[in-house]
């Protein structure tokens, strides 16, 4: 039985049952290593994640649009200035596609900084002859099969905190100093991508963008004057899975006397965690964050319900977000009689599409991949279901990067299953690249624009 009579405190999901949850050997060094945490400073502050749970509000009520993407998973490995760069770049040319055809905001949040930790559907992995526990995400263990490197290490924790504290520190440098200025949008198409179709189409809009920004300097409209054209406001995500060191980032913030994660802006609860009675909900539940909840195909209106309770009694917009990932055949028969039940409630709630969870095939080298026309289908048909109900698709979530990775096959690069393993990088998911992602943008956009139209 539930224990959800008692008192929410930072350490109340303790007495909940948990999955997906490491086990320490060492409790003595966990608890150093959350003592450890628990004194370093906020990576983000209470004020920076209103001002997100804001202008998400505003994307529940259709006047803004939700972008979230990165990594399925960081690693240790691959941090360096120019992986976060290039994905922060990425995600600025989509957010002006998705602009230019919604004429509504792009709020702009990243899967980084703080994305380490994986739900496994298995607790052991086998190699020959060798069963070990699986590998988990950098935050808990390393990807390297050996007995000792797959034991769980508290210390990695303080590793992901200082990797994300870094990670912050240059996205917030991008985008207030200068790098997200609209005068640079032909700096952010990425020479690998520049000369494809999809890099020139983007030239084409950029060019536009820039014959815009001129007639408006011309009409005294500047940087200068208005400061929202040199920078952008970014904010970070990640999957609050770890609750060891979630909890530890967890502050009481002084002036609303309200508890913040402190560890991203806004913290999402994964389809394997959701479970009503059980330690993820409990401890989001009292975090003042704005939260995502990852829905599956197998989702009913109870549990939705339930969840809407819990999460967000108050019914305050901005606070909830859905993220359903049903796979694009099953979305097309699960989501709409869900979705028409929950309408019904009046609930304030964002709904997201994340095309990437539920679309996941093995290729025939054995690559795990997604197929772009998957994707896709799972894109359209989600706006579609939202406008035959007169509701508004106001999210997508995202696995990209912004490398040349060949992950995903599919799209007008057309890569093929044989092409996998030439630039296989992923900690985990397959994650769509730069080019496939600006593709996705441009017929999100599309989509966007008859959602637009529609509703005036
Ligand atoms: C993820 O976002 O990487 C993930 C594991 O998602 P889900 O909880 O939807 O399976
Ligand atoms: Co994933």
């Amino acid at each position: 039985m539930s224990n959800n009579t008692q008192a929410w405190t930072k350490s109340s999901w303790r007495s909940f049952p948990i999955k997906q949850n490491p086990s320490y050997k060492d409790q003595n060094s966990l608890n150093k290593v959350e003592n450890k945490l628990s004194m370093l400073p906020p990576l983000v502050f209470a004020g920076e994640a209103r001002k997100l749970k804001n202008a998400l509000a505003q994307a529940s009520n259709g006047q803004a649009f939700l972008l979230q993407g990165g990594d399925c998973a960081e690693s240790f490995s691959d941090f360096n200035a120019i992986n976060i760069r290039d994905l922060f770049k990425v995600i600025l040319q989509m957010s002006v596609i998705l602009t230019f055809a919604g004429s509504c905001p792009i709020i702009k949040v990243g899967r980084l900084a703080g994305q380490f930790a994986k739900p496994r559907s298995n607790e052991t992995e086998s190699i020959d002859d060798l069963t070990l526990p699986s590998y988990r995400g950098d935050i808990i263990n390393s990807i390297e099969f050996t007995p000792s490197k797959r034991e769980a290490d508290p210390y990695r924790m303080l590793e992901a905190y200082h990797q994300s504290a870094a990670t912050l520190n240059l996205l917030r440098a991008f985008a207030q100093g200068g790098l997200a200025d609209l005068k640079e949008v032909h700096q952010w198409n990425l020479d690998f991508v520049k000369n494809n179709e999809l890099g020139q189409q983007y030239e084409a809009l950029a060019n536009r963008i820039t014959q815009a920004l001129g007639f408006m300097e011309a009409c005294g409209i500047n940087p200068s004057t208005t400061p929202l054209l040199k920078e952008t406001d970014f904010y970070t995500s990640h999957e609050a899975l770890l609750l060891p060191y979630e909890e530890s980032l967890t502050r009481q913030d002084s002036l609303s006397g309200d508890f913040y994660d402190c560890s991203a802006h806004m913290l999402w609860i994964g389809e394997r965690t959701r479970g009503i009675d059980e330690a993820h909900i409990e401890f989001l539940s009292g975090v003042k964050n704005p939260l995502g909840v990852k829905i599956g195909p197998d989702a009913t209106k109870d549990e939705i319900m339930k969840i809407c309770d819990k999460l967000n009694p108050e019914n305050e917009a901005g606070r909830l977000n859905f993220i359903i990932r049903m796979g694009a055949d099953k979305l097309k028969s699960n989501f709409p009689p869900l979705l028409k039940s929950i309408l019904s409630e009046g609930r304030h709630i964002l709904w997201s599409t994340d095309p990437m969870h539920g679309n996941t095939i093995k290729a025939i080298n054995g690559y795990k991949t997604r197929d772009f026309k998957n994707i896709l289908s799972e894109v359209k048909a989600f706006f579609e279901i939202h406008q035959s109900m007169g509701s508004y698709a106001g999210g997508v979530h995202l696995e990209m990067t912004g490398t040349d990775v060949t992950e995903c096959i599919g799209g007008l690069q057309a890569i093929t299953e044989s092409r996998l393993a030439s630039n296989y990088n992923t900690q985990c998911d397959p994650r769509l690249n730069a080019t496939q992602s600006i593709e996705l943008a441009f017929l999100i956009a599309d989509l966007l624009k008859k959602q637009k139209l529609e509703m005036l």
